[in-house]
């Protein structure tokens, strides 16, 4: 099958790219997860997604570009790179780029952070006002410069404040307000249950939940025991986040979790098509092919595209080198080819070592995993 055909949507499932090899009648008999432990038809709101895989916001990840591929290919729901409730940073280029949904499908979904009431609601309807259906609060952010300012998982400190974010946020707008939170400041104060409660009474209408306290940052494993327990604890839709990097996985964080929907990050870092190879998964309990090196490599060389129109072929060419470092880590050779490929200043020159590495016949490189 060519790379283009790869991609297009199987008659099983209509997941682009979907190569099942198996029958439709087996396909659907064969444990169809949906009509078990999890929803089909997940709902933020009055919105109802194609599904309950949703790509997780990643400052610096989640452009205009990389969102359209994982809708494409199989994620329910994109959320953006967030963008500050600071009213001098919006006219910046790098906020004017975030600020721009064209051509996206559908839910468009903005993560906006900051640490006060007034200029959150300001920036949600803000958002609002320039397409968002969605607006999404940041309270999980680990990051010193955002916790240093009191936004993003610092707030989950004060939980009053908490309140206040949330409750003018919801006022602010007539558009569904999510929240992603971590479970707490530090293992001593793991208050992810209380912040449910203080989001579905404030008027929340799904937490996102990554399974870590902001101590923990990206270290250890994601504490699945604490997302079921906030699940339990509250009636809203909960999305569980950390560390769902495989189909079985991600089955095994829902079912664990009783979660209503799942949120990747890492994962999709030039594997884009990890939503569809877990929804596949999912829905019939069978594996989807990986995709060969030659259809990674048209896909990378469509991407980059992409990435030279959004961002001008100068910073486009910047922007693409870490995808390719993450589209080609798990071929053979990679190292090799990333020390070439990142000395270029060249699109038609990345286009070209790409093609040379994963699409020519001979090219020095392995399977795609
Ligand atoms: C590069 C990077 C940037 C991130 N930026 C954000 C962000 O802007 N907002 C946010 O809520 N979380 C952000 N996160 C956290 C992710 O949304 C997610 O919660 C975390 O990566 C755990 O999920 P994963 O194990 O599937 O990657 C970021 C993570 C990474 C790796």
């Amino acid at each position: 099958m060519d790379a283009i055909g790869y991609w297009q949507p199987c008659q099983v499932t209509r997941h682009s790219g979907c190569i099942c090899s198996s029958s439709p009648e087996g396909a659907i008999g064969n444990g169809n997860y949906w009509t078990g432990e999890a929803q089909s038809d997940m709902r933020i709101g009055t919105i109802k997604l194609d599904n309950n895989l949703i790509l997780a916001p990643m400052a610096g990840v989640t452009d205009r570009p990389f969102r359209q591929l994982c809708r494409r290919l199989g994620a329910g729901l994109a959320v953006s790179e967030m963008i500050s409730s600071n009213k001098t940073l919006w006219g910046s280029r790098k906020t004017i780029r975030r600020l721009d949904f064209n051509g996206e499908p559908g839910p468009v979904a903005v993560q906006i952070v900051g640490s006060e009431p007034a200029a959150m609601a300001r920036a949600a309807r803000m958002n609002a006002d320039n397409g968002a259906q969605i607006i999404d609060i940041n309270m999980g952010c680990p990051a010193k410069k955002v916790c240093k300012a009191d936004a993003g998982s610092a707030l989950l400190r004060n939980e009053s404040l908490v309140a206040d974010i949330i409750g003018a946020v919801v006022a602010a707008v007539d558009i569904p307000v999510t929240l992603k939170i971590r479970t707490g400041w530090d293992k001593q104060s793991r208050n992810g249950t209380r912040i449910a409660r203080i989001a579905k009474q404030e008027g929340i209408s799904a937490l996102a939940v990554h399974g870590r306290t902001r101590a923990c940052g990206f270290a250890g494993s994601a504490e699945y025991e604490t997302i079921r327990n906030i699940k339990q604890s509250v009636d809203l839709p909960v999305i569980a986040n950390g560390d769902i990097d495989t189909p079985e996985k991600a089955l095994q964080v829902l079912r664990s979790t009783g979660a209503d929907g799942l949120m990747i990050g890492r994962a999709a870092q030039g594997r884009p098509w990890v939503f569809r190879e877990i929804a596949h998964y999912i829905e019939t309990g069978e594996h989807l092919a990986h995709p060969t090196p030659e259809q990674v490599g048209e896909l990378l060389c469509e991407h980059l595209q992409n990435l030279y129109s959004f961002y001008g072929t100068k910073q486009g060419v910047r922007v693409a080198r870490k995808h390719i470092a993450w589209y080609s880590k798990r071929q053979q050779n990679s190292i090799l080819f990333r020390q070439k490929i990142n000395t270029t200043d060249s699109a038609d020159q990345q286009l070209l070592l790409i093609r040379q590495f994963f699409i020519q016949p001979g090219g020095e490189r392995g399977v795609a995993a």
